[in-house]
Parts: C-alpha cells; structure tokens; sequence
C-alpha cells in the first residue's frame, strides 16, 4: 500500500501552480453528456475523482477523449437512449460525484439508474434534496437492488424548488435535470460557491439559460436542445487554500499561482488574521509567515462563508498557533476525526459536538498517521511538513482522490516527503533525506 514518508522542519518556499477545481470539474464532465455534440473541457485537474468519472461516463456508451492529460473530449452522441443507463462499477461507488450522473442522464434521456454515492466518511451525507428537486420536476425515483437509485421522468416540468439545506451537490444536480425541462425553473436557497457558477458558465456556453449562479436564487428557462462547447475549469479554490496554510504552517514563503483570490477570501482574512501575510495578485496569492502564528475562532459556513473543506488544515495550523482557539464545523458532523492522529503528534485538542477547542502546543513531534479522509490527509500532510523528524501517513488514496501530484508540488517548494510503496522504499528514502 502507497504512503507518504515525510521528514518536517523545513519552511516552503518557491512557486506552486493550481490544478482546476476538482469540484467543478465534477459537475461539468457529467454535464456534457447532456448535448449530442463533443465538448472540449480543458484544466480538468488529473486526479483520481475525474478519472473514475470520466470512465462511468464512458461506459454509458459516450466517447470520452484524453486530448492532454488536462483536457478531455467527451461527446454523448454515442450514448444508445434506452432504458439501460446504469452508472456502476466498483470505483464509482467510492466517490461521491458519481450523483452527477443521475441529474444529467435523466435531464437528457429522462431515465438514469446510478450507484449510490460514497465519498470521504465525513457525516451522513442524504440525498434527500437531489431526489426532492427531481421529484418537484416530475420525475419518480426509487432505490433498487444492488445499491442503485433508478430516476425517471415521462416529462421534466419546470417548477419551484426551495432548498432546506444549502447544498452544493443537490443544487448542481437540480440545474443538470432541469436545463432541458419544459418552462421555468426556480432554485432558491441555491448554494454559491465557484463551483456553481462555473457548472453554469458551462450550461450556458452549451446554450443553456441559467441566470443568477452566485447568489440563492438561480433561475433555468429550459431549452430545447444544448450544443458542444469548449470551456476551461476554474483553478480548485480548495487546493489553493491548502497550500496557502501549508506555507503559513511551515513559516514559509509561497507564490501560489492560477488562482481566483476573490474565491480564496475567506482563507485568507483567516491567515491574516491569525499573522500571516497574504499578498493578492490577479491571478495568484502570495504567502508568508514568520514566528509563531495566534490563535482565532473559525466556523464552516457555505460560500462565501469559511470553507469545511478546509477546516482540518486551519485546524492543523491553530493547534500550533499561540493561545486557544475554537472551530465550529456546521456542514458535516463527522469532520473531526483527524484530531486523533494530531494528538500522536503532540497537538491539544478537545471535541464536543461539532466544535473543537484548540490549545496551541509550540512544535509537533512526527508520528505514524493515518489518513481519514481527504482533507484531514492533506492536513496530516501540513502537520508533518511542521512536525519534528520522521512522519508517514497511510491510506493516502483519500489525499490522492483531490489533489493532483501532492508530493511532487510539496518536494518543489523544499518539502521533504516521498510517495513509498514497500518498506525497502522507505528505508532507501529514510537514509537519502537522513
Ligand atoms: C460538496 C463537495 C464537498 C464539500 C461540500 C460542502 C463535491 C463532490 N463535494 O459535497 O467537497 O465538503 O460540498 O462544501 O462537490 N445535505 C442534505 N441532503 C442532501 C444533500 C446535502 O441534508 O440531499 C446536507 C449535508 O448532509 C451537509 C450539507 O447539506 O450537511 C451540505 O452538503 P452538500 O453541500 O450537499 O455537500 P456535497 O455536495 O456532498
């Protein structure tokens, strides 16, 4: 099994280039399946989530094309109408966008049969809202043998869906299965994230007439066909995010390139606030941190609030950080499960519910982690980068689901760390780094 050998001490510094948003990303690949015709997506970021995406999707029937390793041609012309269109295989299950699949088949063929979503174990993670908003469009839906959910629709109708919870995956889904429905469409308490407004940006260059992404009412005059595009995905607001802490974490100094820093705000005033300095440019932050970082209290909200995906790195961070700090996880009720690994390190930390106080310890020793999920095992990664000596971190698949080439952009800003796969790896790499 692959895991990270990581020597900590060393502060990061150089350049780092963003991949595209593996959460748009998502959203997009299973949305051009909704034309006939081929559309070119460039900056798909190369990461395991897209692959396994991309390989249902081919299975559906469609033509799926590496035109480069960050650009891909899909086109749904070859995909057979019918009522065979399941979505299920074994990597399928294991992520949690697989979901796409049943807004776009059944927007576009009205029928999608797709293996229910897995994803990192963070909270209990419905799909309530999805199977409420194909519902409210017409569609029928059941959950049938063999863990698939089966959706379909004799006609999609435009209607009026008020989402009780802000979410991301229902409000994609929802905009997938209703820019081909008949009449108006009405999503309100709608999530915002980039995200959302860029699977919209791509709808609409498909012809699709979706107004107001970006704020929680977004409304879908459906169409009655889309067409092929050529779109090119917003950098991950998140893997940004994740080395923006990595440089703070390390009192390093890091240029971080292809990004939106109006998406990375909420990171930033935290990073800010807590002392380091983040420099925005037009397309790329810098960030640098010397001495001992303070402490701060942090809640997850939806955008544009403090991102739960990043709130094991923050958390990472303030363990560190001089004086107690508090974080409120509001979106997922299971996201604090990295804490236990921390605490192999050396880091102060106390659970109750959905908030964790935090006492700032001044170093961390390396430990034998392992990864929880995906943001928690990039923010094990951050911990051991800051650590003292040898850490690894087992089950990194989770890390290698999001995030593209981790260690090799980590070791170009003087991070010591190595991917491994035997024991005779390791001790090589032990006694190369010393
Ligand atoms: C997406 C992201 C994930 C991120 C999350 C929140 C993808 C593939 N994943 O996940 O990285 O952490 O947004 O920014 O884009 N909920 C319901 N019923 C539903 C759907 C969601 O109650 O039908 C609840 C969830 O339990 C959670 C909240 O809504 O408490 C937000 O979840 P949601 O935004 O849907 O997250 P995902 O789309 O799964």
């Amino acid at each position: 099994m692959e895991k990270y050998v990581i020597k900590g001490g060393n502060r990061l510094e150089g350049e780092v280039t963003i991949a595209g948003a593996k959460n748009a990303a998502l959203g997009i690949l299973a949305a051009a399946v909704l034309t006939d015709e081929e559309c070119i997506i460039e900056n798909v970021p190369s990461v395991k989530d897209t692959r396994v995406l991309l390989a249902a999707i081919e299975n559906t029937g469609a033509t799926v094309k590496y035109i480069d390793n960050h650009t891909v041609s899909i086109c749904g012309g070859t995909i057979q109408n019918g009522q065979e269109l399941t979505v299920d295989d074994e990597n399928i299950r294991k992520i949690r966008a697989g979901y796409y699949m049943l807004g776009a088949l059944l927007g576009k063929y009205h029928y999608a049969n797709v293996a229910l979503p897995g994803g990192c174990d963070i909270g209990a993670r419905p799909i309530d809202l999805h199977t409420k908003g194909f519902e409210l469009l017409g569609a029928q839906w059941e959950i049938v043998k063999g863990g698939k959910i089966v959706v379909q629709a004799d006609r999609l109708i435009g209607t009026h869906i008020y989402m009780d919870t802000v979410s991301v995956g229902a409000t994609i889904n929802i905009m997938l299965a209703a820019v081909l429905a008949e009449g108006k469409t009405t999503i309100e308490n709608a999530a915002k994230e980039p995200h959302i407004v860029d699977v919209a940006n791509f709808l609409n260059s498909m012809g699709a007439n979706i107004k107001g992404a970006g704020t929680d009412v977004i409304r879908i005059r459906g169409v009655e066909r889309l067409k092929g595009t050529e779109y090119s995905i917003i950098p991950d607001q998140i893997e940004a995010g994740t080395f923006m802490v990595m440089a703070a974490a390390t009192g390093g100094n890091v240029l971080i390139k292809n990004v939106i820093p109006k998406h990375l705000e909420a990171i930033s005033a935290k990073l800010n606030e807590i002392g380091a300095h983040v420099i925005e440019y037009d397309d790329s932050v810098r960030v640098m941190s010397d001495g001992r970082l303070k402490s701060t209290h942090i809640k997850t909200l939806p955008y544009p609030g403090f991102p739960t995906d990043m709130q094991p790195q923050m958390a990472v961070t303030l363990a560190l950080s001089e004086g107690t700090s508090v974080i409120t996880e509001s979106i997922f009720e299971n996201r604090f499960r990295y804490v236990r690994e921390l605490e192999h390190m050396g880091a102060r930390i106390r659970v109750d519910g959905n908030t964790a106080m935090i006492t700032g310890v001044e170093s961390y020793k390396g430990a034998n982690l392992i990864a929880p999920d995906l943001r928690a095992g990039a923010a094990l990664v951050i911990a051991a980068l800051s650590a003292d000596g040898f850490s690894t971190i087992e089950d990194i698949r989770y890390i290698l689901r999001g995030y593209e080439d981790f260690d090799g952009k980590i070791r170009a800003l003087g991070g010591i760390i190595e991917m491994v796969d035997n024991e005779r790896e390791e001790q090589k790499f032990r006694l190369k780094v010393g």
